[in-house]
């Protein structure tokens, strides 16, 4: 997903270590031609993962569920990774290691690498870098307090235009217009609309509504990415005991609820306060959202024993 806050301190981008086709290299030495298909296409797909500070090490977060769907995303575009699940995954280890980062944001990028004009990837050459930056929350203060969306004016794309299911950048000039919009009408974020007419997603983010301490979350009918976030939340929930339903949402059912919030890598678990100026709940984080909240959090610290399987430790240099 977009990324804006990910500043990255120039002290850090001086001795940052990507990989990059197989080998780790210096950032300021991994250069692409500015005529590359993706620059002009946005032809590329990718991973957003978060690595968390666990005791002295550092833990990925569903580190082969990232993998697999990244490259599920290179396959829905016919695009030939190169590298196995194993390779891919030992690369994003390494990458974390060798930059000695307690916590960060990934980022496993592949991308058509040809300068050639032309459209089509037919026979055009992929190549594969792996990227980690220290990062923090995608909000800011905000994410606390919870954020204001607006319901965008602009429609989530849907599969019978791009797979919405792959993670490909072309998707996220759709999610760049609605968050641009939301923004500069004063909001936080935007909440999209499916073609169809029902509650999707943010922009680069799952969202959840409660009600009567039921969680509601739009299914996958609804034009949405499966986020791993949003998986995460709900097998959090159904272990809490509470009841999730997966479906198309109106969208008053996002003013009448109780409480609602947004999940994803980046967002994590974000409560969304306020809807079109209209008050979501009671107008601040509700506690159903605390609970799960609480709980992700621990999970992804490596403080809960149910959910251990998640996370792959990395013992830095
Ligand atoms: C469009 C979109 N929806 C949902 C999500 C949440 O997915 P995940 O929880 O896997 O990060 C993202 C972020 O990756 C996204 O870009």
């Amino acid at each position: 997903m977009p990324v804006e806050n990910m500043t990255v301190k120039s002290e850090y981008r001086e001795s940052m270590k990507v990989w990059l086709n197989g080998k780790i290299m210096s950032y300021k030495d991994a250069k692409v031609p500015i005529l590359l298909h993706p620059v002009q296409y946005g032809s590329g797909v990718f991973e957003g993962i978060r690595a968390y500070q666990k005791g002295k090490g550092t833990a990925i977060f569903r580190l082969d569920d990232h993998v697999q769907r990244f490259i599920r995303s290179a396959h829905i575009y016919s695009m030939d990774l190169g590298y196995t699940e194993k390779e891919i995954r030992n690369a994003i280890i390494d990458v974390v290691r060798r930059n000695g980062l307690s916590s960060c944001y990934i980022r496993p990028f592949a991308f058509i690498n040809s300068d050639k004009i032309g459209l089509s990837t037919f026979g055009k050459p992929s190549s594969l870098f792996i990227a980690a930056v220290p990062f923090g929350s995608y909000f800011g203060d905000n994410k606390e307090k919870g954020i204001k969306c607006k319901i965008s004016s602009w429609r989530r794309i849907n599969s019978g235009i791009l797979p919405v299911e792959a993670k490909a950048s072309g998707n996220y000039i759709n999610s760049i217009i609605a968050s641009t919009e939301a923004k500069m009408s004063g909001f936080d974020e935007a909440i999209m609309i499916s073609y169809n007419g029902y509650i999707a997603e943010g922009p680069g983010e799952n969202i959840f509504l409660v009600k009567d301490s039921r969680l509601i979350t739009p299914d996958t009918g609804s034009d949405i990415l499966l986020g791993i976030t949003r998986d995460s939340v709900i097998k959090i929930a159904e272990e809490i005991g509470l009841i999730v339903e997966q479906r198309q949402v109106h969208k008053e059912e996002v003013y009448t609820a109780d409480e609602a919030f947004f999940t994803g890598t980046a967002a994590e678990i974000t409560p969304i306060v306020n809807v079109d100026g209209i008050k979501v709940g009671s107008g601040s984080t509700g506690p159903v959202t605390k609970l799960i909240s609480e709980r992700f959090y621990k999970v992804v610290h490596g403080d809960d024993s149910v959910f251990s399987s998640w996370l792959t430790v990395v013992k830095l240099l």
